[in-house]
């Protein structure tokens, strides 16, 4: 799978660009703040319609505009035209001139992993970025898991609701209650199902990263033990004074452990990263043996940060992308890009908001 051509207008500081892509590795060199990170953005929104930053559409329109726009022609098993443009007051998505009425139709028609400073909150931050994680990975993955995902949230919401009310009728919350059941039993079946998977390809991935000195394991955690109907019921009297669903895949965790401690708790931030790294590199081997073929792997400065020793472990990867047609872009600046890497690269200048072959 590849992106053949990117088209922006009004994509932050990107007024207009149009720029044709091959198969391989190219490597986006610009001093600061010149918009090597965008352009990963954009190629970013159009695998999972969000900003990898975390923000609304709003930042994402170069100032002054009304909205922007954003255009891709994939290659995969066809070719997809895709179209999104998003104003505060309009949005349109389309794929081959066809409208797309739900998330769920789209995901899949670009794969992609992106490789940032903001993984390490993967390690450091809350659950809610690790349970992300999980999800995107299903999403990317199994087929329906989106569906599943956005009725739990759904039943989860209208659930908690009631329970803010002075006097919930029961009849009501059982009914939410329901529902919630269904699709969070799911939910954590296949978050249950997915992280055994993973985790070996986690582990190796840090000890290649690490150099065999550390150990990792990772473990899928639900907040509770047993059946969800039950432990909702048994938490009922918790409900009443805190007035929200205090049991359920909203309070899921993974736990990530370095030589059976604690990662959040002891290990060094060079840990972290290399174990936020592993993490992603495990996401994109995952989904080449799923689809049996690599996704695009976006790299955001990541290599710079990275001593010769650990970049080392991205070699398999990009080895494989050459291999079997896939499709690299990789962000830096003049001093740090990764020399070692340089086998056949792409080489693009990006300089105040234009891109040049260089
Ligand atoms: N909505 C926006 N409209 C116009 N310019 C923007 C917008 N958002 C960010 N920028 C500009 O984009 C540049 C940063 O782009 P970025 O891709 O993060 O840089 P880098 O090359 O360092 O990765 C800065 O010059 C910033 O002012
Ligand atoms: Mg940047």
């Amino acid at each position: 799978m590849h992106v053949a051509s990117l088209k922006l207008r009004d994509f932050r500081n990107y007024a207009r660009l149009d720029v044709e892509f091959s198969p391989g590795c190219h490597l986006l060199l610009g001093n600061n703040a010149q918009g090597k990170t965008n352009i990963l953005e954009a190629l970013y929104l159009m695998a999972t319609l969000r900003s990898f930053r975390g923000v609304g559409g709003s930042q994402m329109i170069r100032h002054e505009a009304r909205g922007y726009f954003v255009g891709a022609q994939v290659v995969g098993q066809g070719v997809s035209e895709i179209k999104a443009y998003w104003s505060p007051r309009e949005r349109k998505l389309s794929v081959n001139e066809r409208p797309v009425r739900r998330l769920t139709e789209y995901l899949g028609v670009l794969r992609a992993v992106i490789f940032c400073s903001e993984d390490l909150n993967l390690v450091k931050g809350s659950s809610q970025g690790r349970r992300r994680f999980l999800d995107l990975i299903l999403s990317q993955t199994v087929p329906g898991y989106l569906v599943l995902l956005l009725r739990f949230a759904k039943s989860l919401k209208s659930r908690n609701a009631l329970l803010k009310q002075v006097n919930p009728q029961e009849a009501e919350l059982e009914a939410f209650t329901a529902e919630l059941v269904l699709a969070g039993t799911a939910v954590m079946e296949a978050r249950k199902l997915l992280v055994p998977r993973i985790a070996p390809m986690v582990r190796f991935a840090f000890r290649r990263v690490a150099g065999d000195v550390d150990d990792m394991s990772l473990v899928y955690q639900p907040g509770f033990r047993g059946d969800l109907a039950v432990a909702l019921a048994n938490s009922r009297s918790r409900e009443r004074l805190v007035r929200t669903t205090v049991v359920g895949p909203h309070r899921d965790d993974l736990l990530i452990q370095v030589n059976d401690r604690s990662a959040l708790q002891y290990t060094s931030e060079g840990q972290k990263r290399t174990l936020a790294v592993a993490l992603k590199l495990a996401q994109a081997e995952f989904l080449s043996e799923v689809h049996g073929s690599p996704p695009v792997l976006l790299i955001d400065d990541v290599m710079g940060e990275l001593d010769a020793h650990r970049r080392a472990a991205f070699v398999p990867l990009l080895d494989q992308a050459f291999r079997s047609g896939g499709q690299v872009f990789m962000t830096c600046t003049e001093e740090n890009w990764p020399r070692e890497l340089s086998r056949d690269l792409i080489r693009w200048t990006v300089q105040e908001g234009k891109l040049l072959v260089s």
